[in-house]
């Protein structure tokens, strides 16, 4: 059975032995791990702060996917101190793609300014963002790089795109027993390879202002960007700043290195359990972080 796994780009052929089991249509999981790492120049770590979650997603049209956080916790490793807690998270969206990638995010009031920031980044973890006329290319194996701007949760970026297409190593669908097979759409041809699109991006436009979870105030650095498709799929993103912070955090107010590394990993594809819930008074937001939402919207 092939079900989309990303719209328009990604797609994926399960084994299924039966298919009553499938009733309504599949869900997928992913391993969420957004660290945010402070430090003052040169090395010494001031605060470091782990949100790790489950990421489920369901596709509901051609061009979306139902999406949720599950079992989110917020580990705080400070310099005096260190805590653990849950957060609520739990808030349905939508992400809505269009063949360049995804166009935004559908969610439902009132929501934590925080959370819809967190969304927009995920959903920035989904989104390909390239021409697909330049991504037909990857129908041989390569590399290529090209330059093109793209809408992300940072801002407009320069973005310099590099895309590899390997064949795969080894047969790693038995050796690791993975019951789906990746079928990236725009490939012509049916071989199953192994594909990187890495992203470097420079000169965003209308970058964010602040660190999320702190009012510190940000100074945008890199942003890059891998998605690595093989037998898994895997995004990470890695986003580097300097921060002036709120004085409870550094009572000398120096300027700080910010780091912010994302990673999505796909876990696994199953049938799904229940019927599809509905978002009903659902507004479609950009992804960028400085787009502000309809102020109704906010809790
Ligand atoms: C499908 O059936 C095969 C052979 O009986 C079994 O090895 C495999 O684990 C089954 N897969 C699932 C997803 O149930
Ligand atoms: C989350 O990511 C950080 C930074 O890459 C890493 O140090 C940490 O071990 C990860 N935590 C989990 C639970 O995966
Ligand atoms: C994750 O959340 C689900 C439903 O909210 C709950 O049933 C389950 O026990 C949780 N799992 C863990 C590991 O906390
Ligand atoms: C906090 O956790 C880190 C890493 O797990 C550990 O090295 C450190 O000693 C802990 N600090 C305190 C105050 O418990
Ligand atoms: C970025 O967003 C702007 C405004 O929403 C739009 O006009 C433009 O076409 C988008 N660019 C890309 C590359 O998607
Ligand atoms: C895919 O390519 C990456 C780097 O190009 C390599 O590190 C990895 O081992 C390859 N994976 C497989 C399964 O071939």
């Amino acid at each position: 059975m092939n079900v989309v796994l990303i719209p328009f780009f990604l797609a994926a052929s399960v084994i299924v032995n039966d298919t009553s089991k499938w009733t309504f249509g599949p869900k997928y999981s992913y391993d969420l791990n957004m660290t945010y790492i402070m430090k003052t120049d040169p090395q010494e770590p001031v605060e470091t702060m782990t949100l790790i979650s489950e990421l489920k997603c369901r596709p509901k049209a051609a061009d979306n996917l139902f999406c949720h956080l599950q079992n989110s916790t917020i580990v705080n490793i400070g310099k005096n101190r260190n805590t653990t807690r849950e957060v609520e998270t739990e808030q349905m969206f939508e992400i809505k793609f269009n063949e360049r990638g995804v166009e935004g995010l559908i969610i439902e009031p009132p929501s934590r300014m925080e959370v819809v920031n967190i969304l927009r980044k995920i959903a920035n973890q989904f989104n390909v963002g390239v021409d697909w006329r330049k991504i037909e290319r990857i129908s041989q194996a390569g590399e290529w790089q090209f330059m093109a701007r793209e809408n992300s949760s940072m801002g407009n970026c320069a973005t310099v795109y590099k895309i590899t297409r390997e064949e795969l190593k080894t047969n790693t669908v038995e050796e690791e027993h993975i019951d789906f097979r990746l079928i990236v759409l725009p490939m012509i041809d049916d071989a199953i390879s192994n594909l990187s699109i890495e992203k470097s991006r420079i000169a965003c436009i209308n970058p964010p202002r602040y660190v999320d979870f702190s009012s510190g105030i940000l100074k945008m650095g890199r942003f890059v960007s891998k998605i690595q498709i093989n037998n898994r799929f895997e995004v990470s993103t890695e986003f580097d700043g300097k921060v002036r912070p709120p004085l409870s955090i550094d009572s000398m107010n120096r300027m700080l290195s910010f780091k912010e590394i994302m990673q999505l990993n796909l876990k696994s594809i199953e049938p799904a359990q229940d019927e599809l819930p509905s978002i009903f008074y659902g507004e479609l937001i950009d992804l960028n972080i400085n787009t502000d939402i309809p102020s109704n919207f906010i809790n």
